[in-house]
């Protein structure tokens, strides 16, 4: 059997019954049989500030470490103001400092998003890919996962209950396993 692929998963949102968090557990339902996913709770990461930077924060720490390990990094975020939340936000530019040590270089990512409304999040999908650049991140182009309407593909035990978003799920990790082994060659 070829290597098996580490995926390291993380919510751009700390509420318990979070959509996206529960995009995450779909995924870890269907992850393809070569790859692993870990998910990653992003609640207690501290505001950045670049006066920590000589005394990296523990949680910080362990981020960056998992990140590093990993061979993808998946994504599930809502959009806020049309943005990116800052919790996301925050928790990247952390892991992406300083410079020389960008836990994101060279990383292959997918990302999903959803949302209750009408758009499913997407403009965070669009300005997410803006931020790879500079963090030198490989995003899959496709499948986009946006969950639209979230409230009616989710249940209130937080499963992902709608065939047609869990089929885009598991094609989209198809996807990002099959993007890390053509970028790795593994
Ligand atoms: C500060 C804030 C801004 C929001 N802005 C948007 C938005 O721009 N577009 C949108 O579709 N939903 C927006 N929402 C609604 C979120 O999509 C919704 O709360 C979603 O369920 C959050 O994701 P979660 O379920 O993973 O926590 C916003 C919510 C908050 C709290």
């Amino acid at each position: 059997m070829d290597k098996q692929i580490t995926i390291l998963g993380f919510a751009g949102s700390l509420r318990k019954g979070s959509y996206n968090k529960a995009l995450l557990r779909a995924a870890l339902e269907l992850s393809p049989a070569d790859a692993k996913l870990e998910i990653f709770d992003l609640e207690g990461i501290p505001p950045y500030n670049m006066d920590l930077e000589d005394r990296i924060p523990e949680k910080v720490k362990e981020f960056k470490e998992k990140i590093r390990t990993a061979d993808a990094i998946l994504m599930a975020s809502p959009e806020h103001n049309y943005s990116i939340p800052g919790i996301l936000k925050n928790a990247i530019d952390w892991a992406s400092r300083p410079p020389e040590d960008n836990s994101f270089n060279g990383k292959p990512v997918g990302i999903m998003s959803a949302s209750p409304g009408m758009l499913g999040g997407a403009r965070v999908q669009y300005h997410l890919r803006q931020a790879f650049v500079f963090l030198n991140m490989y995003p899959v182009n496709r499948p986009e996962v946006f969950v639209t309407f979230a409230a009616d593909k989710i249940d209130d035990k937080g499963k992902v209950t709608d065939e047609k978003t869990r089929k885009k799920i598991k094609e989209l990790l198809e996807s990002l396993v099959a993007w890390t082994r053509k970028l790795k060659a593994l």
